[in-house]
C-alpha cells in the first residue's frame, strides 16, 4: 500500500485519451485523403502541411478494400484499431520534411549545415516520432512516454509512462535541436515529485528519491463529471516489478540539469533555490553515513538500467559511474555558502576517494587478470596484495581466451570475496564520459570494444552486458527469469539506445571512427525494424522476444548519436574532463608515507595505472 498525494493541475479539459492509438486518429484523420492505390505517390508528402507527418495504419494501408473508405473517417479507425478488431499496426509514415520556420534556426546550436536537407528518411522519421511521444501537462511539453507501440495498446504495462533514465536521450536531442522548453518543464515538475511524502507498507523511503517514471492523470475535478485537472502520479519504484527504488534517477537529473545549463546559458534555473535544494537532497541521500566500507553506493539488485534481478547488488558499475558523474556536475552547480560547505566538501572527498577504487580495484586487463590468478588468499594485514581475498578459481573460462592483449574494462562489480567478471556497457562508458576511468583505462575500453566487436556490436550496438548467464547460473542468478534467458533483454541483449553513450564515450577519446561504424550498423535496422528497444541472440540478429517497438529511447539514442558525430564540440555538455584537484587528495590519501608531499605528480603516479 503506498499512500501518496497527488500533483493537481486543473484544467476543465476533455478526457486525456487512454490508449496511445486515440493521438494517432487525429493525424490520421485530418489527413489529405489517402490515393486509391497502395502506393503513395511521390507528390503526396507535398499535400501535407510543412513539417508534419502522418503514420498510416499498416492493415488499411497495404490492403485497401472496398469496406475501408479512401478517406477514412472517425468511426473507421475507432472500429478498426480502439475496440481492437484488427490489431492495429502502423506501417508507413509519410512526412513533408520542408523545414517550418526559421525560429528553431535561430536558437538551434546545431549548425546550419546539417539542417533537414541533409537528414536521411530514418532520421526524419526518428524525429517525427519523437516530437509524436511527447507527454503534455496543463499545456506544456514534460516529457516523453518510454514507448509508443500501438501494436500493444492494452499491454503497455508501464510503458506509456514518462522514465526519467529514458528521458535524458530525449532532452538531450532536444536540447541539441534548440528546443529547451521540454527539458527545463521536465526538470522542474520531477522536482516536485521529489518532495512527495510516500510511505510503502508503512515505511517512507529517503528524502531526496527521485522517481524511476511518472505518469499524466486526468481525474475528475472534486467528483465533478463535467470538470476534469490533470495529475502527476509518480512511481518510485512501489509498482515496479521488484518493488526497487531507482538509484540512478536522482543522478540523470543532476546530469541533465548541468547539461541543460551548458547549452541553453539559462543558469538562472539552476541556481534557484528550490533547484539547488533538489540537488542537496540527492547527494544527502547518497552521501549519507552507513555500514559500507567502500566509497562506492551499495544498492539493490535492480536500482538501474537494468531494472530486474540480475545479480548487480552491491557496488554495479553503472552506479558508481553516474554516481561520480552526478557528483562532478552538482560540484559545478551547488553554490558555495555557509550552508552547502560542509556538503562541497563531503562531494570532493568522496569524488577522490571513488575515483581511487574503482581506477584501481574495478580495471582488468592481461596483466591484472594474471596477478588475480597468481593471488594468495586469506591474506589478513593492511599491506595485503588480495584485499578483497578474492580466490583465483573465480576467475571464469571465458575470459581467460576472450582478453585481448591490448585493452581492458572495468568489471561489473566488486565485493568481499566476489569479482563479477562480467562487461557492463554502460557502466564503462558512462566511466569515460566522466573521467571516472583515467585516460588509458578509457583507450582501453574502447580498443577492447574495437576488438571484440562481433561479441560486443555485430548486428546492432550495443550488448547491455556480456557474456550471458546460462544454464544454473542463469536459473540461480536471475530467479529462472523468462525474460532475462541467455542473449536476450537484459541478460546480453544488445540496445541501441546505449549507441549515444558510446557515441560520447567515442568522441572524448577521438575515436568518432568507431561511432560512425556503429551507426552505421544501426541505421540499417532500425526503421525498418520499427525502433525495436531491444535485441536478441549473440549477434543481435532478432528485434527482442518481448520487445516494444517504437521505443522512445532508442528513436532519440539515434538522433543524438547522429547530431554529436555531425556536431563533437556540442559534447562537452555531457563530458567532464580529468581534475587534477581530485587526484592531489588522492595521493595524499593513499599515500602509505603521511610525509609524502602532495603534487600533481604525486597524484598521477599513484593513480594512473
Ligand atoms: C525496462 C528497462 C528500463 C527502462 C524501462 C522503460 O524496464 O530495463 O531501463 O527504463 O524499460 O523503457
Amino acid at each position: 500500500m503506498i499512500a501518496t498525494r497527488l500533483r493537481r493541475c486543473t484544467q476543465l479539459a476533455a478526457l486525456f485519451p487512454k490508449c496511445p492509438d486515440f493521438r494517432l486518429f487525429s493525424s490520421f484523420a485530418s489527413a489529405p485523403p489517402l490515393p486509391s492505390s497502395r502506393l503513395l505517390s511521390p507528390s503526396y508528402p507535398s499535400q501535407l502541411t510543412r513539417g508534419t507527418c502522418v503514420i498510416f495504419p499498416k492493415h488499411l494501408f497495404s490492403t485497401l478494400s472496398d469496406t475501408v473508405p479512401s478517406t477514412p473517417d472517425k468511426s473507421t479507425f475507432e472500429r478498426l484499431y480502439v475496440h481492437g478488431v484488427v490489431q492495429p499496426q502502423i506501417d508507413r509514415v509519410v512526412c513533408n520534411n520542408e523545414s517550418n520556420s526559421g525560429k528553431d534556426a535561430e536558437t538551434n546550436p546545431v549548425k546550419e549545415k546539417d539542417s533537414e536537407m541533409e537528414m536521411s528518411g530514418a532520421e526524419k522519421e526518428a524525429w517525427w516520432l519523437l516530437n509524436q511521444s511527447v507527454v503534455n501537462y496543463c499545456g506544456s511539453p514534460v516529457g516523453t512516454l518510454a514507448a509508443n507501440d500501438p501494436g500493444l495498446c492494452n499491454q503497455m504495462l508501464n510503458y506509456d509512462q514518462v522514465f526519467i533514465r529514458d528521458f535524458v536521450p530525449s532532452a538531450i536531442a532536444f536540447l541539441l535541436k534548440g528546443e529547451g522548453e521540454i527539458v527545463r518543464n521536465f526538470l522542474l515538475h520531477t522536482l516536485q515529485l521529489q518532495s512527495w511524502e510516500k510511505t510503502v507498507d508503512c515505511y517512507s523511503p529517503g528524502q531526496g528519491l527521485m522517481p524511476a517514471s511518472f505518469k499524466v492523470r486526468t481525474v475528475p475535478l472534486d467528483g465533478n463529471s463535467e470538470a476534469f485537472e490533470e495529475v502527476l502520479d509518480p512511481d518510485f519504484g512501489e509498482s515496479a516489478i521488484g518493488r526497487v527504488a531507482p538509484v540512478d534517477s536522482g543522478l540523470w537529473w543532476i546530469i541533465l540539469l548541468r547539461a541543460y545549463g551548458k547549452i541553453t546559458g539559462d543558469y538562472a534555473l539552476q541556481e534557484r533555490i528550490d533547484v539547488q535544494t533538489g540537488i542537496r537532497l540527492i547527494l544527502n541521500l547518497c552521501l549519507s553515513d552507513g555500514f559500507d566500507m567502500f566509497p562506492t553506493l551499495l544498492v539493490t539488485d535492480g536500482s538501474c538500467m537494468i531494472d530486474r534481478r540480475m545479480g548487480i547488488h552491491g557496488h554495479p558499475l553503472e552506479i558508481q559511474a553516474l554516481f561520480y558523474s552526478a557528483l562532478r556536475c552538482a560540484r559545478e552547480m551547488i553554490i558555495i555558502n555557509d550552508s552547502s560547505k560542509n556538503q562541497v566538501r563531503a562531494i570532493s572527498n568522496r569524488l577522490t576517494a571513488l575515483s581511487f577504487h574503482i581506477r584501481q580495484y574495478y580495471w582488468i586487463d592481461m596483466r591484472k587478470i594474471n596477478e588475480i590468478y597468481r593471488y594468495k588468499t586469506e591474506e589478513y594485514s593492511h599491506d595485503a596484495i588480495n584485499k578483497f581475498n578474492i580466490y583465483p578459481d573465480q576467475i571464469p573460462s571465458w575470459l581467460v581466451d576472450w582478453i585481448p592483449e591490448k585493452g581492458g574494462y572495468l568489471i561489473g562489480n566488486l565485493q568481499p570475496a566476489h569479482m563479477d567478471f562480467r562487461f557492463f556497457s554502460l557502466g564503462n562508458l558512462w566511466a569515460i564520459v566522466s573521467s571516472l576511468a583515467t585516460d588509458r583505462q578509457a583507450e582501453g575500453i574502447l580498443n577492447l570494444i574495437d576488438e571484440k566487436w562481433d561479441d560486443l556490436v555485430a548486428n546492432m550496438p550495443l550488448k547491455i552486458c556480456y557474456p550471458a548467464l546460462e544454464y544454473d547460473e542463469w536459473r540461480i542468478i536471475t530467479g529462472s527469469d523468462p525474460k532475462n534467458t541467455p542473449w536476450s533483454y537484459h541478460n546480453g541483449g544488445a540496445w541501441p539506445t546505449l549507441l549515444w553513450q558510446f557515441t560520447l564515450a567515442c568522441i572524448k577519446m577521438g575515436r568518432q571512427d568507431l561511432a560512425h561504424r556503429a551507426l552505421e550498423v544501426a541505421e540499417k535496422r532500425l526503421s525498418n525494424d520499427k525502433w525495436p528497444e531491444y535485441y536478441d541472440t549473440r549477434t543481435g540478429r532478432f528485434i527482442g522476444k518481448q520487445s516494444h517497438l517504437y521505443q522512445t529511447w532508442t528513436i532519440a539514442g539515434f538522433l543524438v548519436s547522429k547530431m554529436l558525430l555531425q556536431n563533437p564540440e556540442l559534447a562537452s555538455i555531457l563530458i567532464c574532463e580529468e581534475d587534477l584537484e581530485l587526484l592531489e587528495g588522492c595521493a595524499c590519501g593513499v599515500s602509505k608515507s603521511a610525509r609524502t608531499k602532495c603534487s600533481r605528480k604525486a597524484a598521477r603516479s599513484q593513480v594512473l595505472v
